[in-house]
């Protein structure tokens, strides 16, 4: 049974997909949802649901890599095999990084390489995109650019705008990010590709 940590910085709705589907599948158990953000409305789900959080603001440290040691802290202190970023929304340091090398997963409104960063719907948009989706990746130093774990697409509709858009890719976002974890916590690395 598989040790998994969320970082979230919002409503945590890809966090509260992978909750349910860790007790459905039973391979492996939350063992800490965090926030950078201590109003993420996220972090009260998690609570509602017995997972122990644990909030982190950004704003009482002076600087990046204080927050991340105190952030670290509290998630050796849950002693994860996994890290799971869904929704987390601060830029991590490479220390932070190499600290939880090849067990870090993140989520991102893309279908990488295309459009890393923030607006991706948008951007996909004012690109005349036929395609949009999101993408599971290794993080690793390089921001939205580690190897793919898994991809999904869908038909960008002639009446999308950004809004209508992130609502029908978040519905895939909750649809791929178990399916990928379930593979890596068995230790599959391939990439999952859904249509
Ligand atoms: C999701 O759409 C996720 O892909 C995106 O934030 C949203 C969080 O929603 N992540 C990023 O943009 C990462 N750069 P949630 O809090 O309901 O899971």
């Amino acid at each position: 049974m598989k040790r998994v940590a969320i970082l979230i910085s919002g409503g945590g709705s890809n966090m509260l997909a992978l909750v349910q589907d860790m007790a459905a599948g039973g391979y492996a158990t939350p063992v800490l949802v965090a926030s950078n953000d201590p109003a993420a409305g996220g972090l009260a789900r998690a609570q509602a649901l017995g997972i122990p959080t644990a909030a982190v603001d950004h704003r009482a440290f002076p600087d990046r890599a204080s927050f991340e040691t105190a952030l670290a802290d509290r998630i050796d202190a849950a002693r994860p095999d996994i890290l799971c970023l869904a929704g987390f929304m601060r830029i991590l340091t490479p220390g932070f990084i190499r600290r939880y090398r090849g067990r870090m997963l993140n989520i991102h409104p893309s279908l990488l390489p295309k459009y890393p960063g923030l607006n991706t719907h948008a951007r996909a948009l004012a690109a005349g995109d036929a395609e949009a989706g999101c993408t599971i990746h290794e993080v690793t130093e390089d921001l939205d650019a580690g190897p793919i774990l898994g991809q999904a697409r869908l038909p960008v509709r002639p009446e999308d705008t950004a809004e209508t858009l992130a609502s029908r890719v978040l519905k895939l976002e909750h649809r791929l990010y178990p399916a990928v974890l379930r593979r890596f916590a068995s230790g599959d690395r391939s990439p999952l590709m859904l249509d």
